[in-house]
């Protein structure tokens, strides 16, 4: 049997049922563990079942309890089918992240700045101009409905319960939007809003809504934008570097401590609302 890795701290989630959606991701993928390996039953939700299975295949065979779902988290009626068969077969959801989410091309222009004798000449130089309305929709769909359809299905589960938590990923962009990612940007400050929206609304229920927003770690989704094809960082990867105190990228690992933090109601039975950056500093810096 392989082992997990080291956790920062331990928690006790026996019996608690966690539900990641962009479970298989990079950044969900490292949640997932980390839930199981301190006890949690995680159900691993993405579109892509293989995807999700071998994850959950090698979370079981590492000792903790996992299981894949096909899901897409912006179809009400297989959510609420997911989540009926979790009730039944694992009991009722006791943590939900939503971590499904991601960018567009179409939702992201070439120009940083625009600039009128060049704009639009080739996709390299597309600008405010250029942006197109179903690449913003598809990246406000992914990650604010992508959010909220699947808190109000499984927060349904918590209610009248105690313990219970929903914690969604926000993002830097959230805070001041980066340049290019146009339609991320506001969809993530939407999302930051949300959450805080949706703690509010739930104060009184036992429910707990609290939001990571990571700095920058290399994943899938952002590949292109930070590497070259010989690994080396692009020019705006160097710049994230420069603009990030701590002068590197994350490791997924160094998410995890927030989110135990918050999913422990005795260590953050108080805290709701609260969107927590993990950034080497990214967010705090103002450049000079
Ligand atoms: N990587 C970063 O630096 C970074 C920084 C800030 C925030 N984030 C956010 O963290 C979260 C996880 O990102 P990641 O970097 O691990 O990306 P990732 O692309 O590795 O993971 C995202 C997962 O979401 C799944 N997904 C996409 N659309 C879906 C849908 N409609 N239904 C169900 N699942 C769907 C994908 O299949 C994928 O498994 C995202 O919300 C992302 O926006 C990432």
């Amino acid at each position: 049997m392989t082992a997990f890795a080291p956790l920062p701290f331990d928690i006790d989630l026996k019996n608690k049922v966690a539900v990641v959606t962009g479970g298989a991701g990079v950044l969900g993928a490292a949640m997932c563990r980390a839930l199981a390996q301190c006890g949690a039953k995680v159900v691993i939700i993405g579109r892509d079942l293989a995807k999700a299975e071998r994850l959950a295949e090698s979370i079981n065979n590492t000792g903790g309890f996992a299981q894949g779902m096909s899901c897409d988290v912006l179809d009400r009626g297989a959510l609420e089918n997911a989540a009926a068969h979790i009730a039944s077969t694992l009991g009722p959801c006791d943590i939900l992240i939503n971590g499904a989410g991601g960018n567009h091309p179409k939702g992201i222009t070439g120009q940083e700045y625009f600039d009128a004798e060049t704009a639009g000449k080739d996709a390299s130089q597309s600008s405010f101009f250029d942006l197109d309305m179903e690449g913003f929709k598809f990246v406000f769909d992914l990650n604010l409905m992508g959010t909220l359809l699947p808190s109000q299905v499984f927060a349904k589960q918590m209610l009248g319960r105690s313990g219970c938590s929903i914690i969604n990923i926000s993002s830097m962009s959230a805070y001041r939007p980066l340049t290019k990612v146009a339609a991320y940007s506001g969809a993530k400050a939407a999302v930051s809003n949300f959450t805080q929206w949706l703690a509010v609304h739930l104060g009184q229920s036992g429910i707990r809504v609290n939001a990571i927003a990571p700095g920058f770690f290399i994943t899938e989704q952002n590949q292109k934008l930070m590497l070259q094809e010989d690994g080396s960082f692009t020019p705006r990867a160097q710049k994230v570097i420069a603009q990030t105190p701590m002068r590197r990228f994350g490791d997924a690992s160094e998410l995890i401590g927030a989110l135990l933090w918050l999913v422990e109601a005795k260590a953050s039975g108080f805290v709701t609302g609260a969107i927590i950056p993990v950034d080497g500093g990214f967010s705090a810096y103002a450049g000079v």
